[in-house]
């Protein structure tokens, strides 16, 4: 395997990076912060890998994402830069995240400031996305005017790769993650609606909901709204750890971009009406010019109108859309939700903070390490899941955990977003955040703006500088502060961020899919922007 085949390191601090360079796009100066990784390592870490997993479920995260590997491609900003925020039309900023853009500009250097001003930018964009949002649930409005077509791609885009479900990745067999419509198989003891669901099972779990949508209609001309389900996750996934050449990896998705332009409902309005959900990160379809990670999917001009909804947004691109990752819970109704609130609302916790995780020793920037650290060294409060030691992997006993804690520790991976952030979520953990990359600048329609409502920010800064006690700063958070997150997280959140079961009817909730489909819907009918 030739090192120079797979991704090359750039950075432990993906978006921190991507910042950079969108500042320093017009600077001469050129980095040489690549490296090539050994393929011994490779295959150590492969064999790792399979000797102390049990594979996948919530230690698959750190096995896949391992930082060696998951160096995905950070530049969608960089060749093509988006556009400067349209001042004529100023975006009204909320102040929560001043702090935030301080703490950034700490030294009050160029760099700083201009990546201060790139924080605000992405702040701006995000209030665009929230500003498209419905008013409210359209559960019982007609239909008229709101229909919704769902392409039948040749299986070669879709059911195909599920077929390949034991070659996608070389080291195990996805199929058991497959069943079941996507959700994987079931897990009987946390209640009636969990499942071993995979973290990038979003493509199939979303298809099948989306099939059953009460406003699809199976005649494109009567449609407005276009959904196409092509499984772009999945195909990009079989290539992430194999030895081929860049046009193999863009190949589906190019063929799919021309089927797509054969349809007259695409070409009618250019792509604007028609939706993608891609259950990867954008940076996976986003390589940049010279590496090897990823496709190119999502850099072709013709991908740029329609809206792509991602478990990690590109943080420039307003047609991007992050949406929660799949969890383990996919209720079936109102009930269940409530059966689950009744569980988790005001249960007695018995640990303070719990930090479910392991160490990324390759990366000096982590703050993962540091982290550790202060939970061992605090015990009575802390409660460390060493992830390394498969303490993850069965997704059961990492739930009850987070159900038995106040506070969950998530600072970022490999990319800035980790599905463990909706896990302690559902679990009415809540959760403690680094980077403002991992849940705020991600969700606009899943999470409220003001994340004090939700979570307790600790500039990973402050960590890395030695400037805080994290576990002492969660101590001194009130009890009736801690109470209220709570409620919010549980009562309030948690209803919209599952992905309920494909037969699933909410009456008094809406889950994560009818936010989506509510508001493309509303915004289809208001006019494509
Ligand atoms: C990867 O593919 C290239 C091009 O086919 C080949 O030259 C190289 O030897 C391959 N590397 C490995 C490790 O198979
Ligand atoms: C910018 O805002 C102005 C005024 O609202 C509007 O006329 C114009 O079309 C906008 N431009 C873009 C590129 O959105
Ligand atoms: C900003 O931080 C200061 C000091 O930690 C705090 O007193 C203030 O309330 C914070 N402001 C906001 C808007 O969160
Ligand atoms: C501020 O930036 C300058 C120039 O980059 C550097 O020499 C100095 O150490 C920095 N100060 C702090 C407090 O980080
Ligand atoms: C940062 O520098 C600018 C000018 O270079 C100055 O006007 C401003 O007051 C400085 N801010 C801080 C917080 O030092
Ligand atoms: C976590 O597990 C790994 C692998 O077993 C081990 O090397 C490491 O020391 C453990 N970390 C802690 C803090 O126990």
């Amino acid at each position: 395997m030739a090192p120079s085949s797979f991704p090359r390191r750039r950075t432990s601090d993906p978006l921190h990076q991507a910042i950079r360079d969108q500042i320093s796009t017009s600077s001469t100066k050129t980095k040489s912060s690549t490296l090539s990784i050994s393929p011994t390592f490779i295959l150590l870490l492969f064999l790792t890998i399979w000797c102390t997993s049990t594979l996948l479920s919530s230690s698959f995260h750190i096995c896949i994402s391992s930082p060696k590997l998951d160096l995905y491609c950070i530049s969608g900003g960089l060749s093509h830069p988006p556009l400067p925020p349209n001042t004529s039309n100023p975006i009204t900023l909320n102040h929560i995240d001043d702090n935030i853009s301080k703490f950034i500009v700490m030294n009050n250097s160029t760099e700083e400031t201009e990546r201060g001003n790139a924080y605000k930018i992405v702040r701006e964009r995000l209030n665009i996305i929230r500003s498209w949002a419905s008013d409210g649930p359209t559960a019982g409005k007609s239909c008229d005017g709101r229909r919704i077509f769902v392409y039948d791609l040749p299986p070669k885009f879709n059911r195909d790769l599920l077929s390949q479900c034991n070659n996608l990745l070389p080291w195990t067999n996805l199929c058991n993650y497959f069943v079941n419509e996507g959700k994987g198989e079931r897990i009987s003891n946390l209640g009636p609606s969990f499942y071993r669901t995979h973290q990038y099972s979003l493509e199939l779990i979303f298809h099948s909901r989306i099939l059953k949508h009460p406003c699809r209609v199976l005649e494109p001309n009567n449609a407005k709204l276009f959904y196409v389900p092509f499984y772009g996750g999945l195909d990009i996934l079989r290539w992430h750890f194999s030895n081929v050449s860049v046009e193999t990896k863009d190949m589906l998705g190019l063929e799919l971009v021309q089927w797509l332009e054969a349809q007259n409902s695409w070409t009618k309005n250019g792509g604007r009406d028609h939706m993608f959900v891609l259950g990867k990160i954008s940076w996976d379809f986003r390589r940049r010019e010279g590496d090897s990670w990823g496709s190119n999917f999502l850099m072709m001009d013709e991908m740029k109108a329609p809206y792509k909804f991602l478990i990690e947004r590109q943080p420039w691109e307003v047609r991007d859309v992050g949406i929660p990752h799949p969890t383990h819970f996919h209720p079936k109704g109102d009930s269940d939700v409530v059966e689950w609130q009744n569980k988790i609302g005001w249960s007695g916790r018995k640990n303070l903070v719990t930090f479910a995780g392991a160490a990324r020793p390759e990366q000096v920037e982590s703050i993962r390490s540091l982290l550790i650290e202060n939970c061992v060294a605090n015990s009575d409060d802390c409660r460390f899941l060493n992830c390394s030691s498969g303490a993850c992997s069965t997704p059961d006993k990492l739930i009850m955990s987070f159900t038995d804690s106040e506070f969950c520790l998530q600072p970022p991976g490999d990319s800035p977003t980790r599905k463990s952030v909706f896990d302690s979520l559902i679990s009415g953990c809540i959760p403690v955040l680094f980077d403002p990359f991992t849940a705020y600048y991600q969700y606009p329609w899943h999470l409220p703006e003001d994340h004090r409502k939700y979570s307790v920010f600790i500039d990973k800064e402050e960590v890395r500088h030695g400037k805080v006690d994290v576990v002492e700063r969660l101590k001194s958070v009130g009890y009736e502060e801690r109470k209220e997150m709570r409620r919010f997280i549980v009562y309030e959140l948690m209803p919209g961020l599952v992905y309920g079961d494909s037969s699933s009817e909410f009456v008094r909730f809406r889950d994560a899919f009818g936010v989506v489909m509510d508001n493309m819907m509303d915004l289809v009918t208001k006019g494509v922007r």
